[in-house]
C-alpha cells in the first residue's frame, strides 16, 4: 500500500498537545523552500511577515504588504502538501478596526491555500478582533510577547521579565484562549513564564526564544539556515548556505572566465 501522508490539521495539533507530542514549525517565503521543508517533515509552515526582512531586505516587518504576504503565501502553498499552512497578517492590515481585519484576512483565505492566520497582540480591542475572525470561521493562531510589530514602542527585548509584565502576558494568553485562537505564538519571553502559560492553556504553545517546555518551537528557516543578515542570539542556526552558496557561485564564475 502506498504511504499516503495526511496533511497536518488543527484538530491534529491538539491532540499532539495531549500527547505530548512537540510540534516543529518553521517559516517559509517561497516555493522552493517551502517545498523542502514540507518534505523534510514540518509539521506547520508559515509564511512570517519576518519575509519583509529576510526575503525583502527591509530593515523590520513594516513596510510589508497584505498583496506582498498574499504573493508570497500562493508560491509557499504550491509548495506545501502535507503542513499545516498558516499566514500572517502585516502591520496595519488589521489593527484599524475588527472590519479591516475581516477583509484582510478574508482575502488571505480566498486567495491563498492558508489554513489559518495569525495576528500580534492580546490587548482587549484585539482580543475582540479576533473573536469576531473566529466567530466568521477563520481559524486564529494569537502571538505575545516580543511582537516585532510595535518594534518601535519595544524594541526587540525580551517581554515579561518583570512580575506585573508576565502577569499581563498570562491575562492576554487566557483571554486570546477564551477569544478562540487555536495555537499561541509566544515570542521571547522568560521560559518560565511560557512554561506557565503552556501549562495552563488548552490549547498548543509554539515558542520562539521562550524556553524548551512549549508545546511546539518555530524559528525563522533563513535564521536557521543561516541565510539571514543577523538572527536572534536564541536561533540555533543549522547551515551555513551563505557560505555555501558563495563558494557555489564563486566556483560558477571561475569556469565561466575558465571557459570551462
Ligand atoms: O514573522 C515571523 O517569522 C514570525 C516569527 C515569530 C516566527 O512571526
Amino acid at each position: 500500500m502506498p504511504n499516503v501522508k495526511i496533511p497536518v490539521t488543527i484538530a491534529q495539533l491538539q491532540k499532539w498537545k495531549q500527547q505530548k507530542k512537540t510540534i516543529a514549525a518553521l517559516t517559509a517565503a517561497d516555493y522552493a523552500i517551502a517545498k523542502l521543508l514540507d518534505k523534510a517533515g514540518v509539521d506547520l509552515i508559515l509564511v512570517g511577515d519576518s519575509l519583509a526582512m529576510v526575503a525583502l531586505g527591509h530593515k523590520n516587518t513594516l513596510p510589508v504588504t497584505l498583496d506582498d504576504m498574499i504573493y508570497h503565501a500562493q508560491a509557499v502553498g504550491r509548495g506545501v502538501e502535507n503542513a499545516l499552512l498558516i499566514v500572517d497578517l502585516p502591520f496595519l492590515s488589521y489593527q484599524v478596526s475588527p472590519e479591516d481585519a475581516m477583509r484582510s484576512a478574508g482575502r488571505i483565505f480566498k486567495e491563498t491555500d492558508a489554513r489559518g492566520i495569525k495576528l500580534e497582540g492580546g490587548y482587549p480591542e484585539m482580543v475582540v478582533t479576533i473573536r469576531k475572525l473566529v466567530q466568521a470561521g477563520m481559524p486564529v493562531m494569537g502571538h505575545v510577547g516580543l511582537t516585532p510589530q510595535s518594534v518601535h514602542r519595544i524594541g526587540y527585548r525580551v517581554q515579561g521579565a518583570t512580575p506585573d509584565a508576565a502577569a499581563e502576558i498570562l491575562d492576554q494568553a487566557k483571554a486570546l484562549v477564551e477569544a478562540g485562537i487555536f495555537a499561541l505564538l509566544l515570542e521571547n519571553i522568560p521560559a518560565e513564564l511560557a512554561a506557565k502559560i503552556t501549562a495552563l492553556i488548552p490549547i498548543p504553545t509554539i515558542g520562539i526564544g521562550a524556553g524548551k517546555e512549549c508545546d511546539g518551537q518555530i524559528l525563522v528557516t533563513h535564521d536557521v539556515l543561516g541565510l539571514s543578515d543577523y538572527a536572534p542570539p536564541f536561533a540555533r542556526q543549522y547551515a551555513d548556505l551563505q557560505n555555501v552558496i558563495t563558494e557555489a557561485v564563486q566556483h560558477y564564475c571561475q569556469d565561466i572566465r575558465d571557459k570551462s
